[in-house]
């Protein structure tokens, strides 16, 4: 056996590679529950990958046979319900394990130097992983898929002079039909999935490159002992290993409760009108996105007005593209001296739970139907959200920040 790993190893270094990224990867003691939220993701994406492609095998992308094929997975293929709430709870997993994560990075200050490009690579992540829901969720071919596919695509008219010849790029098509539907299918099933797992190798590269951030904040590697092994890091394997398994073991718990007894969670996993097969004669009373999209959502519908001679649509487009731009540019907004929020200011914790407050309110609204004060208070919780960026450069140079430990205590 030795002699076979031997013999492997000098052709392909497999070993070496187990070394670096897990034996001898040093990662920091003090991980809280915080940190799990990684290893599921990467979970979660193992899941969708596994129940899509058995799904692929008994679905139809044709707008005449998609939706009886997804009921005939339903009901008569062996295993097919549970391949289908394991995907379709995974798609709303995901999403939920990914704010959890990012929300993390935003704490510990995890996108300050050194790690802008593994933030970076985390936030391309995302717009692929949107891109990617959004894709799959027409698949169905029910009413909200194909209602919610026509709302967002149209969204792109609103850009001036390409915009509508860029919506009719994206459908192919004058209306979204089995075109569209194929081309989504090609993208969700194939493009993407090649894509996303790139940048999921590239995001965890770049974090080994540099070595993980903490609760703390604090640079292991600034204290060595005499064999070059920070003091307070422990190697991921075997201990980080074991201690992820047991956030996968809760994590199970709760998805499968919610698999087995909850798949449609109240119409926010899967939504009610989606039951019912896609009709382009007759709309929906009330189109909302799945829950994950909404506090953009919300923010496209808060802005009422029209401007320089362009229609609320545009600008309403322009605020959803920059609440998602401004992520990108924190690493650069963050002016503190320290990186953790233990050890920040009080005003950026009034930033920061602004920000979370804002964020998941907003979803709140973009799934209730407007009314004129539901746009009022979203046009506030908007400001709200876009004051924790454009401030950050201010509040975290300004304010007094505590001083931060040496060692991991
Ligand atoms: C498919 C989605 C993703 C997967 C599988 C994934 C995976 C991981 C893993 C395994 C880690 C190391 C463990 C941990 O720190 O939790 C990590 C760290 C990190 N990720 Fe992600 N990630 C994903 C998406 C994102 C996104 C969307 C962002 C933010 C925009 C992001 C930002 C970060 C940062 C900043 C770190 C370093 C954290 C630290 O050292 O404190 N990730 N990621």
């Amino acid at each position: 056996m030795q002699k076979l790993i031997h013999w492997v190893d000098r052709r392909l270094p497999i070993v070496n590679a187990w070394t670096r990224h897990l034996s001898g990867y040093y990662a920091p003691k003090n991980f809280n529950i915080w940190y799990f939220f990684g290893s599921l993701a990467m979970v979660v994406l193992l899941n969708q990958l596994i129940t899509g492609v058995w799904l692929t095998m008994s679905y139809n992308p044709t707008a005449e046979g998609a939706f009886a094929s997804v009921e005939y997975i339903m009901r008569d293929v062996k295993w097919g319900w549970l391949l289908r709430y394991l995907h379709s709870t995974g798609a709303s997993a995901f999403f939920i394990v990914v704010y959890l994560h990012m929300f993390r990075g935003l704490m510990y200050g995890s996108y300050r130097k050194p790690r802008e490009l593994v933030w970076l690579f985390g936030m391309v992540i995302y717009l692929v992983l949107m891109a990617e829901a959004f894709m799959g969720y027409l698949l169905p071919w029910g009413q909200m898929s194909y209602w919610g596919a026509q709302v967002i695509i149209n969204l792109f008219g609103a850009i001036p002079v390409i915009g509508d010849d860029l919506s009719l790029w994206i459908r192919g098509d004058y209306l979204v039909s089995g075109v569209t539907l194929n081309r989504f299918f090609a993208l969700h099933v194939v493009a993407l999935p090649i894509v996303l797992i790139g940048l999921v190798v590239l995001h965890i590269l770049a974090l080994h490159e540099v070595g993980s951030n903490n609760p703390d904040g604090i640079d292991i590697k600034a204290h060595k002992d005499e064999q070059g092994r920070p003091l307070d890091g422990v190697p991921f394997h075997p201990y980080y290993t074991v201690h992820d398994l047991l956030g996968v073991g809760v994590f199970f718990f709760v998805f499968f409760l919610v698999v087995f007894f909850f798949p449609e969670m109240g119409g926010l996993f899967l939504e009610t009108p989606n039951f019912e097969p896609a009709n382009p004669l007759k709309t929906p009373a009330h189109i909302a996105p799945v829950w994950y999209f909404t506090p953009f959502y919300a923010m496209l519908r808060a802005v009422t007005v029209d401007l320089f001679g362009l229609p609320a649509k545009f600008w309403g487009v322009v605020v959803m593209g920059s609440a998602i731009a401004l992520l990108f540019v924190v690493p650069w907004l963050d002016r503190s001296p320290v990186r953790s929020i233990r050890y920040k200011g009080w005003l950026s914790r009034i930033a920061l739970g602004v920000f979370a407050v804002s964020f998941v309110a907003l979803g709140y609204l973009g799934l209730m139907p407007a009314t004129p004060t539901r746009t009022s208070v979203a046009q506030v919780l908007t400001a709200g959200y876009f004051l924790f960026f454009l401030l950050m450069p201010f509040y975290t140079r300004w304010e007094k920040t505590r001083p931060v430990p040496e060692r991991v205590t």
